[in-house]
Formats: C-alpha cells, structure tokens, sequence
C-alpha cells in the first residue's frame, strides 16, 4: 500500500500529525469549546428560508467579496463594542478564524519569515504558521499565564518576527489579557500583530477588547468567530477587523469565491438573531464562573477563565484522569501544560455529569 511517505510531498511536511481533536459519540462532549445549545426552532426554519432563497441561484458564483455580510458583521462588531465605528472595509471574512488566520500568514509570514507566540496558547497558530512555510517561534506565557508587557516586548525585540499572535481570552488557559500588554506588543512589533479574539464574548465584565485599539493602529487585527458564543461552529465562519490596507493585503491570496453562497446565507441569518443567539452567553458565562468555583471547592488549582472553557489540574497522569471520564461518557480535553485538562463548559445537566465523572476519576 502506498504511504504519504512514498509521495513526492513536501519535505517540511514528513513527519507531520493532522489535526485530531477526537471526535467521538458520546452523550457528554466538552473537548472544543463547542457552544451547548443548538438553533432555536424558529432559527432553523429562519436558516432553512435563507437556504431555499439563495438555492435558486446556486447554478452562479456568490459575491466574492461577501459585502453584506460584511456589513452585518461590522453592525455587530460596533454593538458589542461600541465606539469602535467599523464599516464593511475593515471587516473581512472566510470559512472559520482558522482560514483568516491561513489568509494572513500566506499575505504576512512565508518562506524566510517568522511568527511568533506566546505558549501555551492555541495550538493551530504554531501548525498554520509552519503549513505557510513561515517559522514558528514559541515565546512563553508568565507562570500564571498571563503576559508582562516588558516580557512581551523583550521577546518581540529580540526575535523581530513578522507576525506577532496574541490571543485573549487565550485558548487553552482562558486568560484575557491586558490592553497594556497589546498595546506594547503593538509598540514594540516591527510587523503584523494579530489579537485572536475567538472568545472575545465571554470576556467578563470590564475586560476590554483589542477592537478599541484599531484606529491609530494600522498592523493590528482583531480575528474573531461565529463558532463559539454565536453557536455557529457548523457553519464555519470566521471574521477580522483591521484597517482596509490589511484587507487589500488579503484580497491578493484569498482564493477566488472563498466563502460559499450558503454560508454567507446562513451566517446573515444567525447575525439577525444575534440576540436570541448570544443569549446564552450570560447562561454560559455563570456556568463557567460556578465551575470554577466548584473544582476549587474541590482542592484543583484553576486558571482563571475569560472564555467559555476552564483550565484545570494539576494531576501526575492527566491521561488517565481524562480516559477515566470517557468511560464515565464524559470527554474533556487533553492539552496544555502537561499536567492540565481542559474543559468546556456546557449545560448545566453536562456539567453536573462532569462534576460526577471528575469525583470519581481524580
Ligand atoms: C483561539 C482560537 N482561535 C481560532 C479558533 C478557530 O475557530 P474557527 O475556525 O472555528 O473560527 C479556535 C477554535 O477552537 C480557537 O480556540
């Protein structure tokens, strides 16, 4: 049989793991920071009208440049913080954040260039940057998580990369960072400094967003999604807002047509129901502080949580701890600092059954 190995592949590419978070049948999965709560009855049907609307047409290509769905994004983007007074032409969209984050590394990093993190952070930022060809280099977090901006600045002194990822709330630690810190990476950064905000509405009260920090700043991008508080993971569709040189920047690698007419469809549709959808922000938001509450009851140590996902350990063997849940129907998270689990937080019938698996699994 033949292997990868036997094809003339790339060499950079040997050796390399897809991505595979499992994807497994149970009755209790916490393991992608998924939102629990699937479209109301009424926005199904919404979602099926706008569907039938746009299948008439599918024989032609869809606006290549998704304005109107750019539109809708800007108007949400300027709701959930306001001030920031976004239009069409500095918001771009693609097929979920991790296509916008390809899209940026293909028009800013490539061979030659580098980009850097700080780690433990979200681990496609590193795989995306290397499936570029750009060099990935990892700066770490505090011990705590969080970032000093003199450490931040030092790293970026130092390594000068071409593209700086900074992610708040950060995945997997759940910790949003200062607008201090962004503000001396984007001081400091002789490139592109992209703030990954995929958890942006979960932040809690009084944590700002990097959006207010875009006027004056024309390097900066601020990625966000429809994945997680807007319960649009299936959908895939992912968003930027920077200044309109950026999105010319873009326009030169984004493939022609990139996003379907269907989902610029659906995902207007789910944008009209913003308020329905991000309803249950609020609900997942007091789940995740009680949970929090909860394991440090329980003697665990928490990293603090600005997203809608907890940080949590520390355990000797955490791969037994998480194959003890499975069995219990309950699947985590095996990623981060090594003697972590991570875990999503979902209904409060998910977290209950979690609260029981974890008492006897840890
Ligand atoms: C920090 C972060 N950025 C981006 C993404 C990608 O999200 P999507 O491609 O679904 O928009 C994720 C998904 O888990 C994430 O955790």
């Amino acid at each position: 049989m033949t292997s990868v190995d036997d094809l003339p592949i790339r060499d950079d590419l040997r050796g390399r793991k897809p991505y595979g978070a499992p994807q497994l049948d149970v009755p209790y999965a916490l393991n992608t920071n998924e939102n629990p709560y699937p479209p109301s009855d009424r926005l199904v049907k919404a979602l099926g009208e706008a569907v039938m609307d746009v299948a008439g047409s599918l024989n032609r290509y869809p606006d290549r440049d998704a304005t109107l769905l750019r539109e809708d994004l800007a108007a949400f983007l300027n709701a959930d913080t306001p001030g920031v007074g976004l239009t069409a032409a500095r918001v771009w969209a693609a097929n979920g954040s991790n296509e916008i984050i390809q899209q940026i590394l293909q028009a800013f990093g490539g061979p030659g260039r580098t980009a850097l993190g700080f780690e433990p952070s979200y681990s496609m930022h590193p795989v995306i940057t290397e499936v570029s060809g750009t060099r990935w280099i990892d700066a770490h977090r505090d011990a705590d998580f969080g970032l000093e901006p003199e450490r931040a600045v030092a790293a970026v002194k130092e390594h000068r990369p071409d593209v700086v990822f900074l992610t708040s709330p950060n995945n997997p630690t759940g910790t949003a960072l200062p607008l201090a810190s962004i503000e001396a990476v984007l001081d400091a950064a002789p490139g592109m400094v992209v703030v990954d905000e995929a958890y942006g509405e979960f932040r809690r009260e009084g944590t700002p967003s990097a959006l207010t920090l875009l006027a004056g700043h024309p390097r900066l991008i601020v990625t966000r999604t429809m994945s997680k508080a807007f319960a649009m993971a299936g959908t895939r569709l992912g968003y930027l807002a920077a200044d309109p040189a950026v999105l010319d920047a873009l326009l030169l690698v984004r493939l022609p047509y990139h996003l379907s007419a269907v989902t610029q469809a659906v995902a207007r549709t789910a944008l009209s129901f913003r308020e329905e959808l991000l309803g249950g922000v609020d609900a997942l938001r007091a789940e995740r502080d009680a949970l929090v509450a909860w394991l440090r009851g329980e003697g665990f140590t928490v990293a603090d949580s600005d997203a809608n996902f907890v940080l949590f350990g520390t355990f000797p063997d955490r791969g037994q701890v998480w194959q003890s849940l499975l069995v219990r129907g309950v699947l985590i998270r095996e990623v981060g600092p090594p003697e972590w689990l991570r875990v999503s937080v979902g209904t409060p019938e998910e977290m209950a059954a979690f609260r029981e698996a974890l008492k006897e699994s840890a």
